[in-house]
């Protein structure tokens, strides 16, 4: 039996993995901030008879004192993580700081996955096989991360803001393999395509009417996460890697430039005052 934590398991991708994995005879803790779904997930579980190796931890993760109680909290339950499945994201057309006074989409799609990454890496060290997936977009041709204002304080679009969330993920992918040469845990970047979820999100009209024409032409969960499975059933060699639906791309690409990434994660622990 394995010990798998899914952040955003309560919606689209991540509640479908979760039940894959509860269904195959796992351990199963998904991470969301809605209690109803989260609740529902639960009973979904007992009535499958799969209620002991099913959990539910509340937090909102765009705060960082929440990602570091979910850290405690994991760490108590699970000694060791066998893998760790990053999917929560929430598009915002307006800017938002958080109560902690950090951009709101920088601090869910971003440096939640960040704290996850990097507090529970001690936890899946001691797996067998351990691997964290983070599902974001490397490959896309749009986004850059705006070095002299990381928060777009200055000039905040939605879609911007979700685009340079995607090149952090792939730029803390490689910190994440570099700082921990030698370490056991892979770490794979996965883009899944258009996929019919929830895309949790609150969006202006114009935006929402392209997402809601994105979600009909978008394939199905149970596609989008058939690759996604395959990566955490047989994780790859190496310590990092990255997919577009599957199919590897080359870490050969100004995407994953080693410089950026370190800088990055300089940046990150000033932010994050550690
Ligand atoms: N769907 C696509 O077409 C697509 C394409 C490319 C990349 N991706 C990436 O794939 C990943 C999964 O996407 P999805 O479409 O499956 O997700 P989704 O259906 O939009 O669900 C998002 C998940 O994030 C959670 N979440 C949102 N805000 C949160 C917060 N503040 N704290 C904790 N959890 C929060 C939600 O929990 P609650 O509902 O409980 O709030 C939900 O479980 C995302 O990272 C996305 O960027 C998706």
């Amino acid at each position: 039996m394995k010990n798998i934590v899914i952040q955003g398991g309560t919606d689209g991708m991540g509640r479908a993995l979760a039940r894959t994995y509860l269904n195959r005879g796992d351990a199963v803790l998904v991470i969301g901030r809605s209690e109803a779904k989260g609740q529902a997930f639960l009973a979904e579980a007992n009535a499958a008879g799969a209620g002991s190796r099913a959990a539910f931890l509340q937090a909102d993760l765009s705060l960082v004192s929440e990602n570091d109680r979910v850290v405690e909290e994991i760490g108590e339950r699970f000694p060791v993580v066998d893998a760790l499945v990053l999917c929560a994201r929430h598009y915002l057309s307006p800017r938002r700081d958080t109560a902690e006074g950090i951009e709101s989409s920088l601090a869910l799609f971003y440096l939640s996955r960040y704290l996850l990454s990097h507090g529970l890496r001690g936890h899946l060290e001691k797996a067998d096989r351990p691997v964290i997936v983070n599902v974001a977009g490397p490959g896309s041709p749009m986004g850059e991360i705006h070095w002299d204002d990381l928060q777009l304080k200055r000039n905040y679009h939605g879609l911007d803001a979700q685009m340079q969330g995607g090149k952090a993920n792939d730029l803390l992918g490689v910190s994440f393999a570099s700082l921990y040469d030698g370490g056991r845990t892979r770490y794979v970047l996965f883009n899944p395509g258009s996929v019919s979820t929830s895309f949790s999100g609150e969006y202006d009209a114009a935006t929402k009417g392209h997402i809601e024409g994105m979600k009909r032409m978008a394939k199905s969960v149970e596609a989008g996460i058939a690759p996604i499975v395959t990566c955490l059933d047989s994780p790859p060699a190496e310590p990092l890697s990255a997919f577009v639906e599957g199919r590897r791309m080359s870490l050969d690409h100004p995407s994953f430039r080693l410089a950026d990434a370190l800088r990055l994660d300089e940046l990150t622990r000033e932010l994050l005052g550690r």
